[in-house]
């Protein structure tokens, strides 16, 4: 299967950013990690990053014809406020796994609520980074099923 993994604003600081909420791996380590579990079991995983919605959302339009399977998508703080890539996600028609490395609900309300989740397959929160492998375990699974 193809996979697409998505990591929204501010993640590129991975592994120097606030790391007692986010931990130290980079999202290199991450990206690297993640695409060796994908091509073990078979299947080819792509990685995206940006800061920026609009990118973002371009790159959820160009999966539907890249025939990616489901997408594994940290959202950053746009989690909390964009319709805009929920309606994305919704338009491409293609399922998703939402993953948050830290636990959103032990922190600010404003992080309680996400756009996606009540549209997403599953969602992984507070894991840590090891959130991202539980996110492509399942998707591998989902993604069998069909
Ligand atoms: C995050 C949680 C969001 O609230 C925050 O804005 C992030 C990272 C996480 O992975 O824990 O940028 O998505």
């Amino acid at each position: 299967a193809q996979f697409l993994l998505l990591n929204g604003p501010n993640l590129n600081l991975l592994g120097t950013r606030e790391p007692d909420v986010y931990g130290r791996q980079t999202l290199d380590d991450i990206v690297q990690a993640l695409t060796e579990q994908a091509r073990q079991a078979g299947h080819h995983l792509d990685a995206f990053q940006s800061n920026g919605e609009h990118a973002l959302i371009d790159r959820i339009h160009a999966a539907r014809h890249q025939g990616v399977d489901c997408i594994l998508i940290n959202p950053g703080a746009y989690t909390h406020t964009s319709i805009a890539l929920r309606d994305a996600l919704l338009g491409v028609a293609i399922p998703f796994i939402e993953v948050h490395l830290s636990n959103t609900f032990a922190r600010e309300s404003f992080r309680h609520h996400s756009y996606l989740s009540d549209v997403a397959a599953g969602v992984i929160i507070g894991l840590g980074p090891q959130g991202y492998g539980l996110a492509l375990q399942a998707a591998m699974q989902l993604t069998h099923r069909n």
